[in-house]
């Protein structure tokens, strides 16, 4: 996924940080967003947000959660005006026993094309309150926008699905990667050729690392995997490892951030890496400033992100060229 316009090569300086606004006026409310571009469009999806955060009591960690909303769609053809696009994926309310129930967890949604069978595809991590269900769920559209009906949801091989994120690559394969084995380990899982199921191919990568929120991108025929550590909605220091072959071996590297506050990501956890234009080698490093006590409230990081010698730099909103 490149672009190459003129409205696009501007966006290489394109930086958020704080609130996001539709062209309505409206707060944009799409967290652990991810990005889809189709013909000459971006659709922006991610989490609904809305109402009151509470802490989930007899947790042994601090487990802050908002209703499920669902998963919203705004789009654009410049990344800077945003059109609401309406609700993508509904949740129910009223049916705990139902995955998109507003009392449990829908995060993380990601959405593909596939162009043999001409449908769009999202992926969504599902759970409940104590994230002890960790599955897997996916969706269907004729539209990139939605309606999305939701398919249903499952542990890929028997393996827990946490936070997650889709990578389509130049092939036309689809892979899911998401934290799995109580987020000890991120699992690579090759899709089905409809990108509806996991096949049994799959590689578990970054063992005993702990880590959440990937955002893999491919450079250059290289593959580059960000994540945050797990510290809940606290920010902590972003690693990427980078591979030659996506079903491995990955290789763990450093922290792609550099300058103040690199240490927490400059106070943000990662959710998806845009390609922007081909042959530059840039990209938009998105992640999501969480407030944790107020989730509604949860703010958007977006910085440029250069990848130089197979080196990732992300630079902080101060330091980078607005
Ligand atoms: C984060 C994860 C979020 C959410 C949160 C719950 O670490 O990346 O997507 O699941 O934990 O505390």
């Amino acid at each position: 996924m490149f672009f190459k316009t003129d409205a696009l090569a501007q966006a290489s300086n394109l930086q958020v940080d704080g609130k996001l606004y539709d062209t309505d006026k409206n707060l944009i409310n799409a967290h652990g967003a991810g990005m889809l571009f189709h013909k000459g469009i971006y659709y922006l999806f991610g989490e609904i947000k809305k109402g009151t955060t509470w802490e989930v009591p007899n947790q042994n960690w601090e487990d802050y959660r908002v209703p499920a909303g669902g998963v919203s769609c705004y789009s654009s053809t410049d990344l800077k005006h945003w059109k609401y696009q309406g609700i993508a994926l509904s949740p129910v309310t009223g049916d705990q026993a139902n995955d998109l129930d507003t009392g449990r967890v829908i995060e993380r949604p990601k959405v593909i094309y596939n162009s043999k069978t001409k449908k769009f595809v999202m992926w969504v991590h599902i759970d409940k309150n104590d994230y002890g269900y960790a599955h897997a769920g996916v969706a269907i559209s004729d539209k990139p926008a939605g309606p999305y009906s939701y398919l249903g949801s499952s542990r890929p091989n028997g393996q827990m699905a946490r936070d997650m994120t889709l990578f389509k690559d130049d092939d036309g394969k689809a892979y899911l990667i998401y934290a799995s084995e109580n987020n000890m380990t991120m699992q690579i899982c090759l899709l089905s050729d409809d990108y509806l199921s996991p096949t049994t191919k799959y590689i578990r990568i970054l063992e005993n690392q702990h880590r959440e929120a990937p955002a893999l991108f491919k450079w250059q025929k290289k593959y580059y995997l960000i994540t945050s550590l797990c510290s809940g909605w606290d920010a902590n220091p972003a690693k990427y490892a980078t591979a030659n072959n996506i079903m491995g071996k990955w290789e763990q590297k450093g922290n792609p951030c550099i300058g103040k506050d690199s240490a927490t990501t400059f106070n943000s956890q990662s959710t998806y890496v845009l390609p922007l234009y081909k042959n530059k080698g840039a990209f938009i490093f998105m992640a999501d400033r969480w407030n944790k006590t107020n989730l509604e409230k949860s703010d958007y990081l977006w910085l440029p992100l250069t990848v130089t010698n197979g080196k990732i730099e992300i630079k902080s909103a101060e330091t980078s060229v607005r």
